[in-house]
């Protein structure tokens, strides 16, 4: 697996870093809510186990599974509910924790259908954010790296489902996506 790798882009020690950060900031922002983390399955779900373990204020977490790509490394243009949350969110302070925003059509899509449900308040956590590639109105309220129009992957992040377990970020050899 370590030999399809380009280039490393964020070692694990800088995601490390990143991560306590975010947390603090989330921390300080939400002592006195009712925080809810919604963590977007799969390619969340490695930074979801670290944030949350950075975050030091009273919290609970839920799931849910979208599919807006297939094999490819372009947008497919649908996005469609694989899971849904398993509890009602009315009255919470939701805070979505995203791998990547990219076009922002998944997020974008999340939000709207999650905001109908009254939950408090909703802010979007993204690790990394391709910001050249936005076609929809979404930011980020919270955000660790911005990254240049470039594939990547590891740390949850996949490539036709795999290399999600690398435990840093990087890109592949030309060869691998073709
Ligand atoms: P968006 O709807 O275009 O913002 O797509 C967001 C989703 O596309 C992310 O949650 C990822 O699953 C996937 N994605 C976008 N860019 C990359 C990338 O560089 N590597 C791996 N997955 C990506
Ligand atoms: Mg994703």
């Amino acid at each position: 697996m370590l030999n399809d790798i380009e280039k490393i882009f964020y070692s694990q020690e800088q995601l490390q870093a990143k991560v306590e950060e975010l947390g603090k900031k989330i921390s300080e922002d939400y002592k006195d809510k009712n925080l809810m983390l919604v963590s977007v399955l799969k390619g969340s779900v490695v930074f979801m186990a670290d944030i949350m373990r950075a975050i030091t204020v009273p919290c609970e977490i839920d799931f849910m599974a979208v599919s807006s790509y297939g094999n490819k490394t372009n947008s497919s243009g649908t996005v469609r509910i694989i899971k849904d949350l398993d509890r009602d969110i009315e009255g919470y302070d939701l805070l979505i924790v995203e791998d990547i925003l990219d076009s922002g059509k998944t997020l974008s899509y999340i939000k709207e259908i999650l905001m109908a449900r009254k939950p408090r308040s909703i802010r979007v956590c993204t690790l990394l954010d391709k910001p050249d590639r936005r076609n929809s109105e979404i930011v980020a309220d919270y955000s660790g790296f911005e990254v240049p129009n470039e594939f990547v992957v590891g740390y949850g992040l996949d490539f036709a489902q795999k290399y999600r377990n690398l435990p840093f970020i990087g890109v592949l050899k030309e060869e691998i996506y073709k």
